[in-house]
């Protein structure tokens, strides 16, 4: 008997825990009224703006470019190149969203030339964002997200511009999850999720941690540089390596960078690089 109340009474605390989850969800998205503001070249940045609009029940627009850039990637380049030399920006559509009825707004970009893409240097030039926080997030070939959020601060000083998060495009598929995380750590949603342990001591590489590296990085279209040290985590789902790399710059001089990898717990998990901080 008292095994029947006391089961009943788990099964009703898990669905009102369910219920009052759900719920949460729906309340923190209200309270503070998220508007998800995106520009997408190619799609990538689409993609992450989406996951983060179901995740958060946010309302969303892309943002257009009068003139779009739809050439191939070295037609882009060409463009962007000619534009920077002129230092001219590109004409946006009017945005449909009133950026005064919201309060937190997370906006996405790809990196272009390691800061921001064009069409958000004519957003942040026309609009201060005043008082309203602001969290990046953008999708990349291999970093920028913290290069894009100093960038940002400069830009709209009278905004507040939150941690944000960045994803290399070859790594899409490993959005929701990360994200599922990020919204939950900065509190833009409910939920739980494990702290992960902090990176161990920076050591030089060994052989066998250098071949992971090269696993990673090698069939990157750029050379990444040469790792000469690292620090480890473990956490549930992967070993995660914070890399200390070395690299020659475009004038030849050495650059430093830290360049994370990732290498899942799963049967055949391969080592992908998340990002490099330049
Ligand atoms: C003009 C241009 C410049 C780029 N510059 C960088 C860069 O500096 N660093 C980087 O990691 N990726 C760079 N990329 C790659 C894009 O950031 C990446 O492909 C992004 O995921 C595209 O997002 P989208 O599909 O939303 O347009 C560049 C791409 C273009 C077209």
């Amino acid at each position: 008997m008292m095994k029947k109340i006391l089961a009943a009474f788990i099964a009703a605390f898990a669905l009102l825990s369910c219920t009052s989850q759900k719920q949460g969800d729906a309340d923190t998205a209200q309270e503070n009224k998220v508007l998800v503001l995106y520009y997408s070249q190619t799609g990538a940045t689409k993609t992450v703006a989406e996951e983060i609009q179901n995740q958060l029940g946010a309302d969303i627009e892309a943002i257009e470019v009068e003139t779009p850039y739809d050439g191939d990637f070295q037609q882009t380049i060409e463009r962007c190149q000619k534009e920077m030399a002129e230092n001219t920006l590109p004409a946006l559509k009017p945005m449909k969203a009133n950026i005064e009825d919201y309060d937190v707004i997370f906006l996405g970009f790809p990196v272009w030339f390691g800061t921001y893409a064009r069409p958000i240097a004519t957003l942040v030039a026309d609009n201060a964002f005043e008082g309203k926080k602001i969290v990046p997030f953008c999708t990349f070939g291999s970093g920028g997200i913290e290069a894009c959020t100093e960038d940002l601060k400069k830009a709209l000083p009278k905004a507040e511009i939150a941690t944000g998060y960045g994803v290399r495009n070859a790594r899409i598929a490993a959005a929701g999850k990360e994200l599922n995380r990020f919204l939950i750590e900065w509190e833009y949603k409910k939920g739980e999720i494990e702290a992960l342990p902090a990176f161990m001591e920076h050591k030089p590489v060994t052989d066998a941690e250098a071949q992971i590296f090269d696993e990673a990085c090698g069939d990157y279209q750029f050379p990444l540089g040469t790792p000469a040290d690292v620090a480890i985590r473990e956490t549930e789902d992967a070993t995660e390596y914070e890399f200390g790399v070395v690299s020659k710059g475009e004038d030849g001089s050495e650059a430093q960078s830290t360049i994370y990898v990732v290498v899942g717990k799963e049967d055949g998990s391969k080592p992908e690089f998340t990002k490099v901080v330049r």
